[in-house]
């Protein structure tokens, strides 16, 4: 049997702090932290939780949990400060030693190499619309899988592109960007993560990605109407709207874009698309999904309509988003049945401010509980990664958002020790 990998999330800028040591160059994140009004609380995410000294308490913990793998993502700018020019050997060395303190402790990496922390020297260069950027992403790529193959065999490529759209991951958050541009740049970002794959697969390593969108789920288990609508509604690629699955999962899980992306949009909106980089995009295709899955849409069929979250929770978390227990189950449930990958849940988690953390723990029985109903039902999932190990710098929310499972301090709250009664009931 397939082992199963029981882990945590976690992303670079978010955590590591240390934002000029050692030779790091400035990502957007370390920019945008001091630009003001930009985030929430005011706060920079220059020494947040401090990982970049603190990796081994964060990896105690982790196997304190019972974990046996370990999600988080390298910062392109401690490799190569300004993107693009000179390797900067002591960035390799720092995650050189998280890896090899995680193997140590018996805890799987899975490496997500582009976790929105685009180099600031890039960014100013056009960022993802300038015509070099998948060249460079693949240097980075290159240097970071060569040097780490032997010691990691999981990577992540990119981190939910449609974030990455949507402002948060490299698209500059206050420009106004033309249907046409955005749509260039999913296509730089499917052209990266076939480059990136291309790559992984030269060192014998698996590839996947991180992603996020809007599922919707049958509200009746057994409903076929339902769920063929919900499925339908998941994967559909939809004219304006750029937060879905498909224009990024179809390219990468079979090889090709979907045909509606030629058929909804007019030849003077669609991005340059040679041949050459379709027959990349065909001959790279990643070997597992990821999905970060929060909460789902319900839908449901009456007197001949759909009807969506008619029955939803009313209850909302600290960001704002409702929670539905059934969520992985649906994501694991259409993924698959769409794709046909071995899936993994790479991200889900609450932000809630609850002293008793009673309202986490709940979360993570019930979604867990749903997932691992997939799991008996034969659904191919490999993995669940709880976001986040630890309380963070919630981008543009600075640190009014606590997902962690510890405090920035590394006290434990309530939440962790049922996340570890799970996993230590299931494995
Ligand atoms: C991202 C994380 C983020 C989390 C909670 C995901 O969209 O990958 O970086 O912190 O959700 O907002």
């Amino acid at each position: 049997m397939e082992k199963f990998y029981w882990g945590c999330s976690t992303a670079a800028a978010q955590i590591e702090g240390g934002y000029n040591e050692d030779g790091k160059g400035s990502s957007i994140w370390d920019y945008y932290s001091l630009i003001k009004g930009k985030i929430k609380d005011g706060s920079t995410n220059q020494i947040s939780a401090d990982s970049y000294h603190k990796y081994k308490d964060d990896i105690k913990l982790l196997k304190e949990l019972g974990c046996n793998a370990y999600r988080f993502s390298i910062a392109w700018t401690r490799i190569i400060p300004d993107g693009k020019g000179k390797i900067n050997e002591k960035g390799l060395d720092y995650y050189n030693n998280v890896i090899d303190e995680c193997l140590k402790n018996g805890i799987e990496p899975f490496i997500t190499l582009y976790h929105w922390d685009m180099p600031l020297s890039l960014f100013k260069d056009g960022g993802f619309l300038n015509p070099n950027f998948v060249e460079n992403f693949a240097y980075y790529c290159e240097i970071v899988v060569s040097r780490f193959h032997n010691k990691v065999k999981n990577w992540m490529v990119v981190n939910e592109p449609t974030c990455i759209i949507g402002g948060l991951g490299g698209t500059d958050s206050d420009k106004e960007y033309s249907m046409k541009e955005l749509l260039h740049i999913c296509h730089v970002i499917n052209l990266c993560t076939a480059k990136g794959t291309q790559i992984i697969h030269k060192y014998g390593c698996l590839s996947g990605s991180a992603y996020c969108g809007l599922i919707y789920a049958p509200e009746h288990d057994d409903n076929k109407i339902e769920y063929e609508e919900a499925k339908r509604r998941t994967m559909i690629l939809e004219k304006n709207d750029l937060n879905i699955f498909s224009i990024f999962t179809d390219p990468a899980m079979t090889g090709k874009y979907p045909k509606r992306l030629f058929e909804v949009y007019s030849k003077e909106e669609l991005p340059n698309i040679t041949n050459e980089d379709l027959q990349l995009i065909k001959n790279n295709t990643c070997d597992f999904i990821g999905i970060n899955a929060y909460f789902a849409f319900t839908l449901s069929y009456e007197n001949g309509e759909f009807v969506v979250n008619k029955n939803i929770d009313k209850y909302r978390t600290t960001i704002g988003w409702h929670v539905y227990d059934k969520s992985l189950y649906w994501a694991a449930k259409i993924m698959t049945d769409v794709y046909h990958k071995p899936f993994y849940i790479s991200e889900n988690g609450i932000a809630v401010l609850d002293e008793n953390d009673e309202i986490r723990s709940k979360y993570l029985k019930d979604h867990i509980n749903y997932l691992l109903k997939a799991k008996r039902e034969g659904v191919d999932v490999r993995g669940y990664f709880y976001w986040s190990l630890m309380d963070n710098f919630e981008w543009f929310h600075g640190y009014t958002q606590k997902f962690g499972l510890i405090r920035i301090d590394r006290s434990v709250k309530n939440s962790f020790y049922t996340y570890k009664e799970i996993i230590k009931m299931n494995s």
